[in-house]
């Protein structure tokens, strides 16, 4: 099985044609054998999460980079219609050159749009070459979604690395609407106002006819940026979707919070393998509560934070020694980029240190693992965590913390949630929230999490499963395609925004469901 989701009945259709999802990776990925030949693994990261289930459930193609230059085409050909059979879709690859994988996906979208968009201005590496790489890729990926859908498809295009694509589309006179996701944040007009192509990017987004952001915040931050850059364009409308009619259409940009499927992770977690599992982690910590964090090796998780908020809740709440493990799962990302090693390196320093510090006989404080787990390792240990810690200094949505709430069948664990997470403005009342920066009140949290009694535990966890549940990436894909379809949204009801939310565009309500 190469894409990890499970069978599922078929939920809503795809209006008109087949659903054509586009983004700058395949659910699975390619890479050199260890022996001989090549590998192929499932794709890491939130947005293959949220989306390999919806293909699945609705059929149709992705179109994607399989992460391979060197794979000879007759090879990849092969090895995809295999993985495509198993998923239950079609795959159709971006086979990306040397050069392109280095300035569009390492240079452009990683060294620039990630740090931007996620507020981390300082190490964006503003390498104009990059720019000319990004929109050769982004023209090639339109070519590709020209020649592999007809009239009647659904096009969807996810992510930074594709911002262009709608506007070469409409360039290469493909009249169709054409519709966007982005799972990151999008920043403030001050951070967005350094990037030297910005008139370029925000006009180009325009083409789109809807663009989906995560939460209000990022939505108001980029209606924020269209005014100062494009004031030929105006806003208009209030609610859950506003409309910014542009070059004789009406294009519209809405809040469609992603999130996971919910009766997967929670089935997964009754089954008798998972259970036995869990158990067993847990049996070999005897005594002791486990604080669980789960990130893909990236500065943007705050992982050297959290060790030495770690390291301050050992030294300020002392009774905790002996008494909590924590897990630290990295899983290795983008492991070709110098500033991702450079992580690496710190992180493993910190936990060797913070180890050192406080192991005592029958007692290591981190146990720390590298590499990426099968999805029912993964929903095992969130089944074992009495407490699971997730604290980036910003992420678009974070995923993790909805499926340990999915996983938590027994509804006894402690969501401890970065308020710089899009998730936490959907559940910010059932989690602790926590500044990440803030050492000691992350620290602090730690405590108030390993004392907090069963009642409390419980009607957290009720809430926050109940709100996921409703709101799960079914929920999501419909929302998102009825109103790429021109359906009226239901209002969401009206009561989260994120800390730090600007006032809402429009003068509309906060926009998160709880
Ligand atoms: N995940 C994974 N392999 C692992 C551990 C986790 O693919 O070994 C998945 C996890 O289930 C989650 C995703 O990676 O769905 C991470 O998504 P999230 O939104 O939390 O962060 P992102 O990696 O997209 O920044
Ligand atoms: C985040 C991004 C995804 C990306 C994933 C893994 O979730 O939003 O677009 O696929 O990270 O990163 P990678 O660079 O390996 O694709």
């Amino acid at each position: 099985m190469l894409v990890k989701e499970p069978d599922r009945g078929v939920h809503g259709e795809t209006p008109g044609g087949r659903l054509v999802i586009v983004s700058n990776r395949l659910p699975v990925m390619i890479s050199k054998g260890k022996t001989s030949g090549w590998d192929v693994s499932p794709g890491t990261g939130g947005l293959v999460t949220a989306l390999a289930p919806i293909l699945r459930d609705r059929g149709g193609i992705w179109i994607g980079w399989p992460g391979s230059p060197g794979v000879d085409a007759v090879e990849l050909d092969h090895l995809l219609r295999s993985g495509g059979a198993q998923a239950g879709y079609e795959l159709k690859p971006v086979a990306l050159s040397r050069r392109e994988v280095s300035g569009y996906y390492r240079g452009f979208s990683n060294e620039i749009l990630w740090p931007l968009f996620h507020d981390l201005q300082t190490r964006c590496n503003m390498d104009p070459d990059n720019w000319w790489a990004y929109q050769e890729a982004n023209r090639r990926f339109a070519a590709e979604v020209v020649e592999c859908s007809g009239p009647s498809d659904t096009i969807w295009i996810h992510d930074y690395h594709l911002l262009l694509v709608g506007s070469y589309l409409r360039a290469m006179g493909v009249e169709r609407k054409t519709n966007f996701f982005l799972h990151t944040p999008f920043p403030s007009p001050d951070i967005f106002m350094k990037l030297p192509w910005r008139d370029r990017l925000v006009r180009a987004m325009l083409d789109y006819d809807l663009i989906g952001f995560q939460t209000q915040r990022d939505r108001s931050h980029f209606i924020r940026c269209v005014r100062v850059l494009a004031r030929d364009v105006a806003v208009r409308g209030r609610g859950r979707v506003v409309t910014v009619p542009w070059a004789g259409r009406g294009g519209k940009v809405g809040v469609f919070p992603v999130s996971i499927d919910f009766d997967f992770f929670a089935e997964t977690a009754t089954s008798d393998e998972v259970s036995d599992a869990a158990w067993f982690l847990h049996e070999s910590l005897p005594d002791r509560q486990i604080v669980l964090s789960v990130d893909r090796l990236d500065y943007t998780k705050g992982i050297p934070n959290r060790l030495e908020a770690i390291r301050a809740a050992l030294h300020r709440h002392p009774e905790m020694i002996g008494k909590v493990t924590f897990v630290q799962v990295v899983v290795p990302s983008r492991r070709n980029i110098p500033e991702y090693e450079e992580l690496k390196t710190e992180i493993e320093g910190l936990v060797g240190e913070i180890n050192g510090e406080f192991t005592r006989s029958g007692w290591v404080p981190i146990h720390y693992l590298f590499r990426s787990l099968t999805t029912r390792e993964l929903v095992a240990y969130y089944r074992a965590s009495e407490i699971m810690l997730v604290t980036p200094l910003k992420d678009g949505m974070n995923l993790v913390a909805k499926e340990y709430c999915a996983a938590d069948i027994d509804e006894a664990g402690a969501l401890i949630l970065s308020e710089f997470a899009g998730a936490a403005a959907q559940m910010k009342r059932g989690a602790l929230l926590v500044n990440p920066y803030d050492r000691n009140g992350v620290a602090d949290a730690i405590h108030r999490a390993f004392v907090m009694d069963r009642r409390e535990r419980r009607s957290r966890m009720k809430q926050l499963r109940r709100s996921i549940r409703t709101h799960d990436v079914f929920w999501w894909v419909d929302s998102f395609l009825e109103c790429a379809a021109g359906r009226k949204l239901d209002a969401f009801p009206s009561r989260d925004t994120l800390p730090g939310d600007e006032p809402a565009v429009m003068g509309e309500s906060p926009l998160i469901p709880g």
